[in-house]
């Protein structure tokens, strides 16, 4: 069962929710990223007084997770205090050119998860197949 092997990633997306750098939105976002190793990188979303330089939870924790030479990620847990959030356009896009079949995993309340692939997130995508590079796995619609 998917949801129980995801208890532990949106723990550690919990946690990193703890250290965002939130004081303009005051909003704590946490991410998890698992890598097919198992390894579990995290990261949080970090603002600045020129608001367009804020940077999401879901980037930094896949941008820490490459930067450590992972190659192979998994799925993407999203914690945040509301529940039932998930991840921004810009996020939903970086997902997609590292991992073509990601599980994305959202705390909906306190007990429950959700979980979704990441092309049903973003149907009609661009791609590296619109570039004319590899036809990766993605579906053509
Ligand atoms: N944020 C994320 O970290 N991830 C998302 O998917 C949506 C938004 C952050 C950015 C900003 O620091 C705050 O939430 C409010 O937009």
């Amino acid at each position: 069962m998917k949801e129980k092997k995801y208890v532990k990633l949106l723990a550690k997306a919990k946690e990193a929710a703890g250290n965002s750098y939130n004081k303009y939105s005051k909003f704590a976002v946490g991410s998890a990223v698992l890598c097919a190793n198992g390894k579990i990188y995290a990261g949080t979303n970090v603002e600045n007084a020129s608001y367009g330089l804020t940077s999401c939870a879901e980037r930094n924790a896949l941008f820490n997770a490459v930067s450590n030479g992972e190659t192979k990620i998994k799925a993407v847990a999203v914690w945040t205090k509301r529940g039932g959030v998930f991840p921004c356009g810009a996020c939903r896009q970086v997902i997609l050119e590292l991992s073509q079949n990601a599980d994305i995993i959202i705390n909906k309340n306190d007990k429950d998860i959700i979980i979704v692939n990441i092309q049903e997130l973003l149907p009609f995508s661009f791609s590296e197949i619109d570039l004319g590079l590899a036809a990766g796995k993605l579906k053509r619609q």
